[in-house]
């Protein structure tokens, strides 16, 4: 008798338009890995119970996505380096004793994608980064591991940039700033990383900051462009790209530490933009 395929899943809420069982199904068919992954809807006040009856019930493996990346914390027993530093949790993976660990491949998924995919440089070059919530918190420290002249983190609430800035300085060059003190600073690179998007809203970036050598990159992934990514290529920049590189790469890693494989991440980024291009 063959045995029931390993199951994963994606856990966030809403839920229904994540890429992430299309993504890892075309993975397991690339690498013939048995395994199923599913998304599983759970509003804030379910996601302890939905987490634990999802490994109780033989579950191998969890990603974690908006708004749970913080709240599942409490619920794990072990955390990576890079989660602790990044205070949230995109992957939980069960080790053979049941003990859940959380980790963090949202950084390192970002850095490849700027680096291998898109061939961004990051050393010696300026970058600002919009934004200083969880989604910002994640990608400072796999950034600033790229040695950056300089990191710039611009919040509307300036003093919560800053303080997010004051957590990483051990890391490497980084400072906070409000929207209005940016000026006239050039930056090789912006990384949208607020959640202003969501409101259909544009970060209140200065226009001047931007110039035809900057490349804009946005976290967020949606099936039609981002109002960012729409934002930056109407004045003009070298480059505008929306995170679905980024998705493709987390997932790869998470795919990677469950299955101990790493799926070739190329021909599933096409297909993915082709798909939105459709
Ligand atoms: P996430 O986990 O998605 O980062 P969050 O922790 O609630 O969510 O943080 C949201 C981020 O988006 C914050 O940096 C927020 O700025 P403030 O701290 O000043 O509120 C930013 N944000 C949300 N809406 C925005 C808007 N319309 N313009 C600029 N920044 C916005």
């Amino acid at each position: 008798m063959t045995s029931a395929p390993d199951r994963y899943a994606v856990i966030g809420h809403p839920i229904e338009h994540s890429r992430s069982p299309w993504i890892h199904a075309r993975f397991a068919q690339q690498t013939g890995e048995r395994m199923v992954y599913s998304a599983i809807d759970a509003a804030p006040q379910d996601l302890a119970e939905r987490v634990r009856d999802f490994f109780q019930s033989g579950g191998c493996g969890l990603n974690v996505t908006v708004p749970h990346k913080q709240a599942v914390l409490p619920l794990l027993q072990e955390l990576s380096d890079r989660a602790r530093i990044a205070g949230a949790v995109n992957l939980i993976l069960r080790a053979a004793d049941g003990r859940l660990r959380g980790d963090n491949t949202d950084g390192s998924g970002l850095v490849r994608d700027l680096t291998y995919n898109l061939g961004v440089p990051i050393a010696a070059q300026r970058l600002l980064l919009l934004g200083a919530g969880g989604a910002a918190r994640g990608i400072i420290g796999p950034l600033l591991a790229l040695h950056p002249a300089e990191l710039v983190i611009a919040n509307r609430s300036a003093a919560r940039a800053i303080d997010l800035a004051q957590q990483f300085t051990r890391y490497g060059a980084v400072r906070g700033a409000a929207y209005a003190e940016l000026g006239r600073q050039r930056f090789a690179l912006i990384i949208n990383a607020t959640s202003a998007g969501l409101s259909s809203e544009i970060p209140p970036l200065p226009v001047e900051v931007l110039d035809a050598a900057t490349v804009c990159y946005d976290l967020a992934y949606t099936r039609d462009t981002t109002r960012f990514v729409q934002w930056a290529r109407e004045r003009g920049v070298a480059r505008s790209i929306p995170g679905a590189g980024m998705l493709v790469e987390q997932a790869a890693e998470s795919f990677l530490l469950w299955r101990g494989i790493r799926p070739d991440t190329t021909a599933v980024l096409a297909d993915l933009l082709a798909l939105q291009a459709q």
